[in-house]
């Protein structure tokens, strides 16, 4: 699912100043493409305009080349999957099974095929022992990997992680990033996923680089993240290899091209 925003502005209350100020970016079809900025930035709002919960004040967004519209909105947001960023507000099962279910009884899926989804995304996220729970006995994390399955078993062509590993243990971490990236695998998926964590933004194909609702930076990752000066004066994380890589310029060794290019290399693979 391709993804174009053209000058779009958004404001939540016209009274005070624009969340986003005229943005033009374009997300590509089946790859993933990691939204970084610091606390404010305006990353949520662009997931709730993707999704067609908010409506921009001014510019258009087109998915797929159609542009969006009252009229499409049901159609366009069928085809979009995404985890929020605070799992509570997500919950309508009054278990972790039914809550999965819930969005793909809306689909009118067969029973088997939901049960089948149900066993394959709950053992997927780790929640399989969980499933006659309620959501509400569980801890920040395990909600946020129910709020997973629940998203992933609507096996949608776009997908939208909002910080959704934001409450998870390191290892838990490392378990929801492979996840994602197995998802890049599979044909047809279009990920987004709106990070803090600076390792994961790796991963992506591609990086926006949001501030104070303008993009001020998009492009590879590589690209992207090896300037460490732009990122500390965002108030954003830098990979750790960058680190490394500066240090080693620093001590003026005369084949530090090749440690950087090791060190690049061994990041991606990381
Ligand atoms: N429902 C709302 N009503 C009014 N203002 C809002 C609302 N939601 C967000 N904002 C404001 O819009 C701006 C962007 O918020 P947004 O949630 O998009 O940021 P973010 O980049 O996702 O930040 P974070 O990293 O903290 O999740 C902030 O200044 C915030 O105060
Ligand atoms: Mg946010």
């Amino acid at each position: 699912m391709k993804i174009e925003f053209k000058n779009v502005s958004f404001s939540y209350d016209k009274n005070e100043g624009e969340v986003l100020n005229n943005i033009s970016f374009t997300i590509e079809s089946n790859k993933m493409t990691a939204i970084i900025g610091r606390n404010g930035s305006g990353k949520s709002t662009i997931a709730k305009l993707i999704t067609g919960l908010l409506i921009p004040s001014s510019g258009n967004i087109y998915i797929d080349e159609v542009e969006y519209t009252e009229s499409n909105v049901d159609d366009i947001r069928r085809k979009i999957g995404i985890i929020f960023q605070n799992p509570d507000n997500q919950f309508v099962g009054s278990t972790v099974a039914d809550d999965i279910a819930f969005g793909l009884e809306n689909k009118c899926l067969a029973p088997s095929e939901i049960k089948a989804r149900i066993d394959k995304y709950s053992k997927m996220t780790k929640m399989d022992k969980f499933l006659e729970y309620n959501p509400e006995q569980l801890s920040g994390g395990q909600k946020q990997r129910v709020a997973l399955a629940g998203a992933l078993a609507m096996e949608t062509d776009l997908i939208i992680f909002d910080e959704s590993t934001s409450m998870l243990d390191p290892q838990g971490v490392k378990e929801i990033t492979k996840v994602i990236k197995n998802l890049k695998q599979e044909v047809n998926k279009t990920i987004i996923t709106i990070t803090h964590n600076i390792e994961e933004v790796l991963t992506a194909d591609s990086v926006i680089i949001l501030d104070e609702g303008r993009i001020i930076k998009q492009g590879c990752p590589k690209e992207v993240l090896s300037d460490m000066s732009l990122l500390d004066s965002l108030g954003l994380d830098t990979p750790e290899c960058v680190k490394l890589i500066s240090l080693i310029k620093k001590m003026n060794i005369s084949d530090s091209d090749k440690w950087e290019k090791i060190l690049w290399e061994l990041a991606f693979k990381m």
